[in-house]
């Protein structure tokens, strides 16, 4: 007798994690992450060792994310990856293991959008929160991504503006780089940020087009001004360090909140659901509580462990197109950018 339960593998493997799980429906059984850091001594993530690390982790991770769910591979139903976008080498792996998998097993395929994921994550079932309703407004911020997107339903969403250049988390680790903090120094911020003085140094905002952003500019900025203060004072980064972590983020959130506010403006959408690494800020957090009480907004946020890269997210998708049959074959390439509604 076949099985009603529907067991989905999800595979994620877009940057610098190497991301397996299983879902039963809705219901998230294993969540398997193997972040690589060997990154951490460059600063940033380097393509070419992440793919190679990805190649390395991806067997152990599926293995461990079976192990968890107590599933045998044979009870699997689908099995759904990112197809992009993402690293084209990291990419490759996933793309290759999965189509390899699905084969093998003779079960169906499922390709995901990263950015779709991180969108529909709100809708793992968790019994401590609860889901946006459609319409509503996904913004999601991370290292890779910023972007904010008019959700009408499933698989009905519309990029209403996204960043040109640098990602917002990439704003935070390219600031704590310059005041010479490891990587990634968004949570060092967010963390001394709490003990300083949010209106100590202004920092301009760029002017960008509708809902568009841009952090490359205030990137230049922060660099010009602490070149200029540590050449009066060579100690002024570590004696002024909480300062200027909360005029950064200070900044930094001002950007993303007045975007909000426009395509609150622009939509009449008030339910906002968030997700990305940078979501775990806390500046962030009390300034969508605040607009809550002040707008009348609703707001969502995942578990952490659903807002950063990872595979249980991939999987729901997975599971909400294996439910209107939206397959793929294995003709399937990975999209290095791969726009959100483009398939
Ligand atoms: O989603 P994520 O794990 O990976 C991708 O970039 O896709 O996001 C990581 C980013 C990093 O830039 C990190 O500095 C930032 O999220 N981040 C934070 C905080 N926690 C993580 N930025 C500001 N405040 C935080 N508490
Ligand atoms: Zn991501």
């Amino acid at each position: 007798m076949e099985n009603p339960k529907k067991y989905i593998l999800a595979i994620e493997s877009s940057c610098d994690d190497t991301s397996a799980a299983v879902l039963c429906g809705t219901k998230v059984l294993s969540n398997v992450v193997a972040t690589q850091e060997i990154h951490k001594q460059y600063g940033g993530v380097v393509p070419e060792l992440a793919s190679r690390a990805h190649q390395q982790n991806i067997v152990p991770v599926v293995h461990q994310a079976l192990a968890k769910a107590n599933i045998d591979k044979k009870q699997l139903s689908a099995i759904a990856f990112t197809r992009g976008p993402g690293l084209m080498g990291s990419l490759l792996v996933g793309t290759s293991f999965a189509k390899s998998l699905a084969l093998g097993l003779d079960i169906p395929l499922i390709e995901v959008n990263h950015m779709e994921a991180h969108i529909l994550a709100h809708f793992i079932e968790d019994e401590n929160q609860t889901a946006p309703t459609f319409p509503f407004l996904g913004m999601t911020i991370s290292g890779g991504h910023t972007q904010i997107v008019k959700v009408t339903d499933y698989f009905s969403m519309e990029v209403l503006g996204e960043t040109l250049d640098d990602a917002v988390g990439e704003a935070f680790d390219k600031s704590a780089k310059l005041m010479g903090l490891p990587y990634p120094g968004g949570p060092l911020i967010d963390k001394y940020a709490k003990l300083g003085n949010p209106e100590a140094f202004p920092f301009p905002k760029p002017k960008v087009d509708w809902l568009n952003f841009s952090f490359s500019g205030l990137k230049t900025s922060i660099l010009y001004f602490l070149q200029r203060e540590t050449r009066k004072n060579p100690e002024f980064v570590s004696e002024h360090m909480t300062d200027i972590c909360a005029s950064v983020q200070h900044t930094i959130l001002e950007i993303l909140m007045e975007k909000l506010q426009l395509a609150v403006n622009q939509t009449g959408i008030k339910q906002i659901a968030i997700g990305g690494g940078v979501a775990a800020n806390s500046g962030i957090r009390a300034r969508l509580k605040d607009a809550e009480e002040k707008l009348g907004w609703q707001t969502f946020i995942p578990k952490f462990e659903y807002c950063t890269d990872n595979a249980a997210m991939i999987g729901i998708v997975g599971y909400l197109k294996f439910e209107k049959g939206k397959f793929t074959d294995q003709s399937i390439a990975a999209k290095a950018r791969y726009a959100i509604g483009a398939n």
